[in-house]
């Protein structure tokens, strides 16, 4: 039995992958020791919160030789961009303002932030991601943020007005320690945002592979109304973000004096109407998951029957829990094209595919292509138009098999 990390209550488990590699972990050489962990998904029916049943440590994870880096995606530049600009507005009045980003990675929004001469500071952990921010221009503080470091940065530059996180709040497993943290940080008249991938499009979609050992929490609003409470915050607005396959972006506020948009009961309502807060919710997720795997694998290995070549497109972090749980390693994808280079000539973790460069997949033309960055479908899409001019296909899997 094991229990829920936000309120100690018994949960459920809903689906378990079995022993998983770190998403990260690409590795130099095949042969190299991996570390394995169990990879479990559960539900807490007293809170809501769907999150991992096992966690891997964060110095595992999160370290000098961290993989992701947020701007390799043009897209994703375009969000950060806008996400900025959406401070810089709702700022406009207010004198000396200052902006605190968690896991600000190599600051692809503060960098819009600090252009604007506004005060800021990024909070990122990862050294070499940090170094990059800094290269932005971004001012960087490298740890972990908790109360000790919000007392810190209070000290230095006084409370913040607003503090944001992307991608990064799902990835904290003492998230109670972040929440006691903002308590800290956050201005009376202050706002909080987050978004991470939002747990409604994942159980629609059946996309799985957004669960691995970084993403320990799958938010949902029903899930965050309770966090919040918790620390004196109110959850009072979501905005969906078309973003990693379905994102939701939380807003919260501590103290008197605000509303709550309407949209917040018509997103708790639409997952209840789900279940999402019962068990019953999640009863078929599993084998929706199984389904897929099967049919991949079936379309992959048919493909490969008739004498074609497949190759992936986007060493993902999600992708690990794709390829280890349906089992697709060097036989069936010959490598896996990746703009980051970092990625580049490492292997994937637990399958061992080799990563090449985007030259490669650009001189190579192969006849089939595994969409991994599925959650980049659109961009990369328009990008590899003539890949597919000259007869390349894509191979996608959420929320079922289909090559376009
Ligand atoms: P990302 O979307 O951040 O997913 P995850 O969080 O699961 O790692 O990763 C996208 C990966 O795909 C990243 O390694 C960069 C790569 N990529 C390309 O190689 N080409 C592209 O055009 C895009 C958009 C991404």
């Amino acid at each position: 039995m094991s229990h829920c990390k936000i309120c100690t209550s018994p949960t459920n488990d809903i689906i378990t992958f079995g022993g998983m590699p770190v998403a990260n972990g690409f590795i130099n050489v095949v042969g190299q020791d991996e570390f394995v962990f169990d990879l479990t998904v559960s539900f807490c029916t007293h809170c809501f919160m769907v999150q991992l049943k096992e966690t891997v440590p964060p110095e595992k994870m999160f370290n000098d030789h961290y993989h992701f880096m947020s701007s390799t995606s043009q897209g994703m530049a375009v969000h950060f961009e806008g996400n900025a600009k959406e401070i810089i507005d709702r700022l406009a009045g207010r004198p000396d303002s200052f902006v605190v980003e968690l896991g600000c990675n190599d600051g692809p929004m503060l960098k819009h932030i600090a252009a604007k001469g506004i005060r800021h500071l990024g909070v990122e952990p990862s050294g070499n991601v940090a170094d990059l921010a800094q290269k932005n221009n971004v001012r960087v503080l490298k740890e972990f943020f908790n109360q000790k470091t919000a007392a810190q940065i209070v000290q230095k530059d006084g409370q913040a007005d607003v503090i944001c996180g992307s991608n990064v709040f799902c990835h904290i497993e003492d998230i109670h320690s972040v929440f006691t943290g903002i308590s800290v940080l956050l201005k009376e008249d202050g706002y909080v945002y987050f978004e991470d991938p939002y747990l409604m499009d994942i159980v629609e979609q059946s996309s799985f592979d957004q669960i691995y050992d970084e993403h320990v929490f799958y938010y949902s609003g029903l899930s965050v109304r309770e966090l919040a409470k918790r620390h004196q915050l109110e959850l009072v607005d979501m905005v969906h973000q078309d973003v990693h396959g379905g994102s939701m972006r939380y807003y919260l506020k501590k103290g008197a004096g605000y509303t709550v948009h309407p949209r917040v009961e018509e997103f708790i309502a639409r997952e209840k109407s789900l279940k999402l807060d019962q068990p019953a919710g999640y009863a078929s997720f599993k084998d929706h998951v199984n389904q897929i795997c099967h049919q991949l694998r079936h379309t992959l290995e048919e493909i490969k029957h008739k004498g074609s070549r497949i190759v992936g497109y986007g060493a993902t972090s999600k992708s690990t829990t794709l390829l280890n749980y349906a089992k697709i390693g060097p036989a069936l994808v010959d490598y896996i094209s990746d703009n980051t280079p970092y990625k580049i000539n490492k292997f994937t973790p637990g399958m061992h595919i080799p990563i090449r460069s985007y030259e490669t997949f650009l001189e190579d033309q192969p006849a089939y292509t595994l969409l991994l960055a599925w959650n980049h479908r659109r961009e990369i899409l328009e990008k590899e138009k003539e890949y597919r001019r000259k007869g390349g296909k894509f191979i996608t899997f959420f929320p079922a098999v289909t090559i376009e």
